[in-house]
């Protein structure tokens, strides 16, 4: 089953080409030459209700939490709906107030996680409309919600999270994109979105190729203690699950850090001995990132910069540093590049180190115990 491949977690990084297509798959709508729309059948009746929600609640656990975040701001672009994240045992602890009005959408790539299922035998209490996004068909959550998309990115064995991350982004933006197809002037965004969709796994290929450069930085790293992530808009998702992967698979303790939040505390940490790496691939939160670059230097900061081809002179004229070089989408489309070679690091430094990639330490795949 493994084919040509030493780990289950190796094979679904390297199949995410393949895994977004099929995500993708029906779900482009053509109109002449140009694909025009996205049809998402588990949603189209009720978009309209979506629409009119007072707020849209995104609720999951872990990845799948992180893929909420990485979607949540493209989602109130084009749907104008305010939207609220929601760590699924939080909600639970504190009996968030869930209306009415709500739209709740649960993330789940099990669809059997017992916090994300609580939460929405809790929000189905409170009369929100409930909407599942899951990679399981027949679940409980597919079967729980009032409505929702299958993110069909195959099926996931290893307890890291990969393929069904950037299938869930896919699938969320396609929703985004779905609820923002009434409103003209977002016309020219959307169709832009869609190209890079039809552009993604090609992409996605093309990230791949830097598999050795991830193996050669996890040599690097493998020694280490601690490693930084610094990302913010679209990329404050790919800090927290980049860290995420590292922290799980190769039992290194990593930390996903909102790069706004820099001076609030994390910079005292820095020195020249800890591994930082910084996001910071062209979007509106580009210019911002330079400055906590210069920051980082400024501290003699141990920096792994994340950039755009094409882009490590602009980022750090100095040059002084170890880059990882990706392609260029649509900013809300750049967090499924982006992760890849985070998810290559985790792998490469978990084999390094000896630790068991496909079911690491004390994890299962499917928690359904809370
Ligand atoms: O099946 P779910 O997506 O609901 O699982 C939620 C988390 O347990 C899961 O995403 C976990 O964080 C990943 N396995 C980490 O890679």
């Amino acid at each position: 089953q493994k084919g040509n491949y030493d780990h289950y977690m190796q094979k679904e990084i390297h199949e995410q080409p393949e895994s977004l297509t099929t995500t993708m798959r029906g779900r482009l709508i053509h109109g002449g030459s140009k694909v025009k729309g996205v049809l998402l059948g588990g949603l189209k009746d009720h978009l309209r209700t979506i629409r009119r929600s007072r707020r849209i609640l995104f609720i999951g656990c872990g990845t799948s939490y992180h893929a909420g975040l990485a979607t949540r701001a493209l989602v109130e672009e084009l749907s104008g709906v305010p939207v609220t994240m929601e760590l699924a045992s939080d909600l639970l602890d504190r009996r968030g107030p869930v209306y009415r009005e709500d739209t709740a959408i649960f993330v789940s790539q099990s669809g059997e996680t017992a916090d994300t299922l609580e939460a929405l035998e809790y929000a189905k209490s409170c009369g929100a409309l409930c909407v599942g996004v899951t990679n399981t068909v027949g679940s409980a959550i597919a079967r729980g919600t009032h409505c929702g998309v299958h993110i069909n990115a195959g099926c996931e064995i290893g307890v890291a999270s990969t393929k069904a991350y950037t299938s869930q982004i896919a699938a969320m933006t396609m929703m985004a994109l779905a609820l923002g197809e009434d409103t003209l002037s977002s016309c020219s965004r959307r169709e832009a979105i869609i190209d890079d969709l039809i552009n993604l796994p090609d992409k996605v290929r093309e990230v791949l190729k830097l598999d050795n450069d991830m193996k050669e930085l996890a040599k690097e790293l493998m020694e280490e203690q601690s490693l930084l992530v610094f990302g913010r808009g679209y990329n404050y998702a790919t800090a927290l699950e980049g860290a995420l992967k590292v922290k799980e698979v190769a039992l290194m303790h990593s930390e996903g850090i909102l790069a706004g939040e820099m001076k609030h505390g994390p910079l005292a940490l820095v020195d020249e001995n800890l591994p930082i790496i910084v996001v910071a691939t062209r979007d509106a939160t580009c210019i911002k990132q330079q400055s906590v670059i210069q920051q980082l230097q400024a501290r003699k900061g141990r920096l792994i910069v994340m950039c755009t081809k094409g882009d490590a002179n602009l980022m750090c004229p100095n040059g002084s540093y170890r880059f990882i070089e990706v392609p260029q989408l649509q900013d809300c489309l750049q967090p499924i590049i982006n992760i890849v070679p985070f998810q290559l690091l985790a792998y490469h430094l978990t084999v390094l180190r000896g630790f068991n990639v496909d079911q690491p330490r004390n994890l299962a795949k499917s928690v359904t115990i809370s």
